[in-house]
């Protein structure tokens, strides 16, 4: 029996590529329409897939209005699609720099009540510098980003099992009462950066704890990864580097003591599909040819700290000294990385790497057919990922091919579920449901 494959639905925008908002193949609905929001989350379902994803920046990126960058509030959303939806798990994010661990826990707390059991947290620690001025802060560095992080994460675990799984009572009987208090505790977190007293004041959520997921991947996201996320999501340009992430995050998990396979990694994957392959590069070079390459450098200048790339001819062999070290940063290392890589070994231009990026941001891209994309991913996920963080390009016309066509594939192959395992998304997932660090009982 193959081990199962676990593939996660990231909506964002009319499509991941950049010019998917106004493609003639992308749904017509206001970006605002969370009925557009709610049908997805229902086809995802009905493809039995685990889960959909809204990912956030909480503030208006450089190219809100060239690609469509804007959204309701991820976590609200997810209220309204889990009234709408049975099965599919429910990921949001939320930041751990700009966000109190209160009231993060209480939300997800929330979400997984009102959902039964299929909330799930990515857990950022916000890069874009940009950010800090909404907040009116200044942008914490990347390692001081982390140890907040650790410690916003372990109040927030705290918060989650401040009440034991039998503290409602609900007892109506005359001078009843609705809780049993010797079953709720005080958290008393006392950090450098978060105290809070607790306990939360929302019951024990149908999971336990909401499922973590994280998208760490410098070597010091990795340890947080591995020490916290149950998913994680992860970005590569290649299968070579996604496959050594994966080895090295279930090595880091052991290490830490954790039981790797209550690890999920999936790789994101940004798939053009065709009738044929010549149809899917076609669609491919398509959507390529509508990207506007300064809006490509904006971004990329963003992905580099406002690094200037406007001087640089977008028809000559970039150079690794075109960019600044990755490990100088304090956004985003690992995806930086990751591009200098890509031009170091390709010798790619600027309007070469343009493209590759306009697709998924620096997540895998590819053009194929349904059975060349389903043989990708029992091609990675045997042995070296345990699924895949599916970006639709262009939402619907490049997306129903995947769920009409590659999901039956796989299915068929016995690689993917018929039916959902269990009622929450950890039991999809293959996840425990965590004790109580208060009452393990
Ligand atoms: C699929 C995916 C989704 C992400 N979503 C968000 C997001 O919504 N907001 C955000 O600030 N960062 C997001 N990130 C960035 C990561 O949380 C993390 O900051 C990034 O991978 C850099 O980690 P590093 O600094 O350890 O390299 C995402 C990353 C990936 C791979």
């Amino acid at each position: 029996m193959p081990k199962p494959i676990h593939i996660n639905l990231f909506i964002q925008s009319r499509g991941h590529h950049e010019t998917a908002w106004d493609h003639p193949g992308a749904d017509p609905r206001s970006l605002m329409d969370i009925s557009y929001y709610v049908d997805l989350a229902k086809q995802a379902e009905a493809a039995k897939l685990d889960s959909i994803f809204f990912a956030d920046v909480l503030m208006m990126t450089n190219d809100a209005m060239e690609s469509g960058r804007f959204w309701p509030d991820p976590v609200i959303m997810l209220a309204a699609i889990a009234m709408e939806t049975e099965h599919v798990g429910l990921v949001a994010t939320g930041s751990c720099t700009y966000s109190e661990p209160y009231n993060l826990a209480r939300q997800f707390a929330s979400i997984d009540h009102i959902s039964g059991g299929r909330a799930a947290w990515n857990i950022v620690t916000t890069w874009v510098e940009a950010v800090a001025a909404n907040y009116g802060r200044e942008h914490t560095a990347h390692g001081d980003r982390y140890e907040m992080g650790e410690e916003f994460v372990a109040a927030v675990k705290d918060l989650w099992d401040s009440w034991a799984d039998d503290a409602l009572v609900d007892d109506r009987s005359g001078g009843g009462v609705s809780g049993d208090l010797s079953r709720i505790t005080p958290i008393d977190f006392k950090g450098e950066y978060y105290q809070v007293k607790g306990p939360l004041n929302v019951p024990r959520s149908p999971q336990g704890r909401p499922v973590l997921v994280q998208a760490g991947a410098s070597d010091r996201g990795r340890d947080f990864a591995a020490l916290h996320a149950e998913a994680i999501f992860t970005a590569h340009l290649e299968k070579e580097t996604a496959q050594e992430f994966y080895r090295d995050i279930k090595k880091r998990a052991a290490d830490f003591g954790r039981n790797a396979d209550q690890v999920v990694v999936l790789p994101g994957l940004n798939p053009v599909i065709g009738g044929t392959e010549a149809e899917a590069k076609a669609n491919l070079m398509e959507l390529n040819a509508r990207m506007d390459p300064e809006v490509g450098r904006r971004t990329l200048s963003q992905r580099f700290a406002g690094h200037d790339f406007s001087h640089l001819d977008l028809d000559q062999p970039l150079k690794v000294s075109d960019f600044p070290d990755p490990e100088g940063l304090e956004t985003m290392k690992s995806r930086a990385a990751l591009i200098v890589r890509i031009v170091d070994k390709e010798g790619l231009t600027l309007r070469e790497l343009l493209a590759r990026f306009a697709g998924g941001r620096g997540h895998y891209t590819t053009a194929g057919t349904p059975e060349q994309i389903a043989d990708l991913i029992q091609d990675w996920c045997d042995p070296d990922a345990d699924g895949f963080n599916y970006m639709p390009p262009v939402i619907p016309a490049l997306m129903n091919p995947f769920m009409d066509e590659v999901v039956p594939l796989l299915k068929k192959r016995g690689l993917f579920r018929t039916e959902y395992e269990g009622t929450t998304l950890r039991e999809n997932l293959g996840l425990d449901r965590p004790k109580s660090r208060f009452f393990p009982d």
